[in-house]
Formats: C-alpha cells, sequence, structure tokens
C-alpha cells in the first residue's frame, strides 16, 4: 500500500502507540482520521500531525466502547476523507491483579474496548473497502495474545479474541483485496501502566511499535511479532505450561500483594 495520500483512521490516538502511529503515518504524508474519548488530547496530535506532513487530519471524540460511537467514527471518516484505506484498530487498556478480585464493570468495559470495539469499526468500515477492493484492517492485539500472562487473565482474553477475529476475518476476505493484520506489541512505554503493574522485562518506545504497524500497511503480514517473541510463541506448545507458571511467580515475586489474591475467595 502506497501511504501518500492514503486514508488512515487510527482508534486510541491520543497518546501511546496510537499517537505514535499516528505522526509516523503523518511522516509518510497519509491523510488522518483519529479517534478517542480526549479531544483536547487528540486535537493537539493532530496538529503536530500536520506539522510532521499529514495533508488533512480530522479528529472525532470516540469511546470505541459504545457501538454507535464506533460505527459513527468510521461514517465521520467516510465522510471527511470519502475513503478509508488503512484501519487501525488501536484503542485498549489493560488491568492487573487476580480475576475474582477484578470489579464486574471493569470487566464490561475492558470487553466492549478492547474487542468489541474491534468489531463494531471493522463492521463498519469492511463494506467500502470490499466495494473499493482496497483495504488493510491493523488490529493491535499484543504478546499476551499468544502468551497469556497471570494475573492479567480478562486481557489476556480480549487480545486473544482479537486474533481470533483477526485470522477468520482474513479467511473471509481473501481474494477480495483487503487484507486483515495483526501487530503483538510487548512492554511498550505509555499511559498504559497507569491502570496496570510496572512491566517485567524491557519496555520498548512507542515509535517502535508505530513503526511496525506502518511497516505492517505498506506490506501487510497476517502477524507482525518482534522476534524474541515469535521464539516464545515456537515454544508455546512444549513449554506453555512451564511460561504460565514462572510469569504467575514472576508477577508475585514483584509484587507480593498479588500472592494473597492467588487464594481463591471464601464461599459466601
Ligand atoms: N503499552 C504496552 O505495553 C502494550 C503492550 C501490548 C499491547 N498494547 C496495546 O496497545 C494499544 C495502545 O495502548 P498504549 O500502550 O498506547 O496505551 P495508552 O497510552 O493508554 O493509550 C491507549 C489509547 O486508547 C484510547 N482509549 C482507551 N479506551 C478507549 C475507548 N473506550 N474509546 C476510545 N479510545 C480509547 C486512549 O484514549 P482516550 O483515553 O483519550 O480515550 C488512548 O489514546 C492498546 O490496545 C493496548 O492493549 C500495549
Amino acid at each position: 500500500m502506497r501511504l501518500k495520500g492514503a486514508v488512515v483512521a487510527i482508534t486510541g490516538a491520543s497518546s501511546g502507540i496510537g499517537e505514535a502511529t499516528a505522526l509516523a503515518f503523518a511522516r509518510k504524508g497519509a491523510r488522518l482520521a483519529l479517534g478517542a474519548r480526549r479531544l483536547d488530547r487528540l486535537n493537539a496530535v493532530a496538529e503536530r500531525c500536520r506539522q510532521k506532513g499529514s495533508p488533512d487530519v480530522s479528529t472525532r471524540r470516540l469511546d470505541v466502547g459504545k457501538r454507535a460511537d464506533a460505527r459513527a467514527f468510521v461514517a465521520a471518516a467516510l465522510r471527511d476523507h470519502e475513503q478509508i484505506d488503512v484501519l487501525v484498530n488501536n484503542a485498549g487498556f489493560g488491568w492487573m491483579g487476580p480475576l475474582h478480585e477484578m470489579p464486574e464493570e471493569k470487566v464490561d468495559e475492558m470487553i466492549a474496548t478492547n474487542i468489541a470495539g474491534v468489531v463494531a469499526t471493522t463492521q463498519a468500515a469492511l463494506p467500502s473497502m470490499l466495494e473499493r477492493r482496497r483495504g488493510v484492517i491493523i488490529n493491535v492485539s499484543s504478546v499476551l495474545g499468544f502468551r497469556a500472562a497471570p494475573y492479567s487473565a480478562v486481557y489476556s482474553a480480549t487480545k486473544h479474541a482479537v486474533v481470533g477475529l483477526s485470522h477468520a476475518l482474513r479467511g473471509e476476505v481473501s481474494g477480495t483485496g483487503v487484507k486483515v493484520c495483526v501487530v503483538y506489541p510487548s512492554s511498550t512505554r505509555s499511559e498504559f501502566f497507569a491502570n496496570t503493574e510496572a512491566p517485567i522485562g524491557p519496555v520498548y518506545p512507542p515509535s517502535w511499535v508505530a513503526r511496525l504497524i506502518v511497516r505492517t500497511a505498506r506490506f501487510p503480514r497476517r502477524d507482525a511479532i518482534v522476534l524474541p517473541f515469535r521464539l516464545v510463541h515456537l515454544t508455546e506448545p512444549i513449554f506453555g505450561g512451564l511460561i504460565d507458571h514462572s510469569i504467575g511467580e514472576a508477577r508475585r515475586l514483584r509484587s507480593p500483594g498479588l500472592s494473597g489474591g492467588a487464594t481463591p475467595p471464601p464461599p459466601p
């Protein structure tokens, strides 16, 4: 996909990976439709995108967890720019702690944002892409989308769901000119960790993930995983159980508060 002049719609572009991705596409001369809930932050990102070289940037307040909002975001992008060449489903958040202590509202919000939102924007964008026989859908999962992490059970489940959705849809649209890709970031410096514990292991700058997303838009591939994690992916069928245990232990050691949570709650 040639990116100069292409229209790229990005959810969750007000900070972190989404912001860095908007700036990276702007540098390539792409036109942008940006969505997130914090409109002031989004407008500031849009201004920087214009300075970096994007000829046309629109912004819209978006709560992707609300289906009507998600559909309206895509409709507005199509109205403002006449087409969407690349849809980056990036909006999402994490939560860390024992599953039985996760508040019900947080579970609902996470499922609505991290997976139902991806379904809604994709359903809204697909018809015009299929009609034009052109388009790339890039879904931002996580390494937790193939390597679930203890104490991030619902988050891991939503990111696995994003992978399943993407692979199934890729098969559905094969031969139509529309491509579906998954990007799997590992720990990345962003506001993500305001909601969750500090990560174990190296933390990468959001610009790295942004570069991977831009490269995936140019050369669409099914799975964009950075090399060390591709190796983890390959060893999963043999060492999966051991890795479950080791990550659980590592997280308990790092955050002793979690160990109490490993005990099931008393019966009511
Ligand atoms: N950081 C990591 O280590 C890491 C690793 C793997 C995967 N990821 C994934 O990467 C994506 C981006 O995360 P990040 O690291 O860049 O975190 P971040 O800095 O917190 O950014 C999250 C973005 O999503 C938006 N967002 C959250 N809920 C939303 C909603 N309901 N509707 C619309 N926008 C919403 C936020 O904007 P508003 O608050 O303004 O709405 C923000 O722009 C997420 O899907 C995350 O799961 C992150």
